[in-house]
């Protein structure tokens, strides 16, 4: 028997405990054991709840049974997950986690821990909630150079862009709605400023590169800015707005950042609609992979937990191999990277001769019911270039880039 306890009786918490309960048989065959959670650590009480008798409030009493082996960390936030985490892998036990705020903080500190007291600090669901990913590339991939991840990391944003696009409804309505409908947090800050994508192209990196990129330098951008009428131009390019986490592997070191880019509608992720997300993933080898599924959400991420608690049942005293060291990588200066930008600018401040001037061989689009302003494209040039050239200029209402 494998006795496991979770942390943080919440969405995902509750979802560890359905999901567990619902498969078991199956789980259990797969296990090779019987997995048994004995406890469940909140600060609230959950009288009626088929688990009731298993909440306690004491972190200690789990932290000091030596039958618990497996410790589903489901609380999310640094602290105190992150002091329950390393006591736990102090302790013997395993870490199962969903908090890609803690694995994108303490990742390489708390793999270390779990790699010397012969346990595991496990993390699938940090990163595209439901979907394999973080398993296939520890797992499946290791004969592949991976060299390029870009993914649709965060579900609001996804939903929020995909209503803007399908309804023509502006960001500030679809963002209303969606919090009335539980889809958007109250404080949806770290959604649609692009932290939590952030965080989670911060995990993928550094698995790519098996060292580690803080999630602090890597440049941010959120969906605040997009509008109605770049959706309208996008059509027009045979494009959409999505955003997206990408790190690539250049000549001249790793490039990664968040923001919303204008996608061609041949781009595999094009299609990625609602809460869905997906991660795009290029290797030398096999070439490109895509893994997509359902991001977030309760029974999908708490299936992710499972499946690391029976893969910590399958490797008792054992450490799965996890290629992530704590040595640092700064990503290259996106200024430097070379690419075009759609601009969308108003016809009375910046003529079309101006911009023409400015940019160089522009490629202009004009939407029939808004004839004081345009959109158009420049050609390929450095961020830092595009940058210098835009300062001063009035008349520009705002810029996207171009992935294709
Ligand atoms: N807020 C996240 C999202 C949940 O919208 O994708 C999963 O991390």
């Amino acid at each position: 028997m494998v006795y496991a306890a979770i942390l943080g009786y919440g969405t995902v918490g509750s979802g560890v405990a359905h999901v567990l309960e619902e498969n078991r048989d199956m789980i259990n065959k797969k296990a090779g054991e019987a997995i048994s959670v004995r406890y469940i650590l909140d600060l609230r009480d959950f009288p009626g709840d088929p688990n009731e008798d298993k909440v306690v409030h004491d972190f200690d009493i789990i932290l000091h049974d030596p039958e618990v082996s497996v410790i589903c960390e489901t609380m999310g936030g640094l602290e105190p997950a992150y002091t329950f985490s390393r006591k736990a892998l102090l302790a013997g036990k395993s870490v199962c986690t969903s908090n890609k705020e803690l694995v994108a903080a303490h990742g390489p500190e708390l793999l270390q821990l779990a790699r010397e007291n012969n346990c595991n600090y496990l993390f699938e669901a940090s990163v595209g909630g439901g979907i394999p990913i973080i398993r296939p590339m520890n797992y499946s991939l290791t004969a592949e150079k991976i060299d390029g991840i870009t993914g649709i990391l965060n579900g609001t944003t996804n939903y929020i862009l995909t209503k803007m696009k399908r309804e023509g409804a502006d960001f500030a309505t679809v963002l209303k709605e969606a919090q009335e409908k539980g889809y958007a947090e109250k404080n949806p800050e770290a959604d649609v400023e692009g932290h939590d994508a952030c965080r989670k192209i911060a995990i993928l990196s550094s698995l790519m590169l098996g060292k580690t990129v803080h999630y602090e330098d890597i440049y941010t951008e959120g969906i605040t800015q997009i509008t109605v009428e770049d959706f309208r131009y996008a059509k027009e390019l045979e494009r959409t707005v999505k955003l997206l986490a990408i790190s690539k592997l250049t000549d001249e070191g790793c490039f990664v950042m968040v923001a919303p880019f204008l996608i061609s509608n041949t781009n595999p992720l094009h299609g990625i609609h609602d809460v869905y997300n997906a991660v795009f993933v290029h290797s030398n080898m096999l070439g490109d992979s895509m893994y997509y599924g359902k991001g977030a959400g309760k029974l999908p991420t708490a299936s992710a937990v499972v499946s690391d608690v029976v893969d910590c049942a399958r490797h008792q005293g054992k450490t799965v191999m996890c290629f992530w060291d704590a040595e640092e990588v700064k990503p290259i200066d996106y200024r430097t990277v070379v690419r075009r930008f759609f601009v969308r600018a108003d016809s009375r401040e910046l003529e079309e001769t101006k911009a023409r001037e400015v940019f160089g061989e522009i490629a202009v689009i004009r939407l029939a019911d808004k004839p004081q302003e345009y959109g158009f494209v420049t050609p390929p040039m450095a961020e830092q270039a595009f940058a210098e050239r835009r300062d001063g200029l009035k008349g520009i209402l705002g810029r996207i880039r171009l992935e294709d």
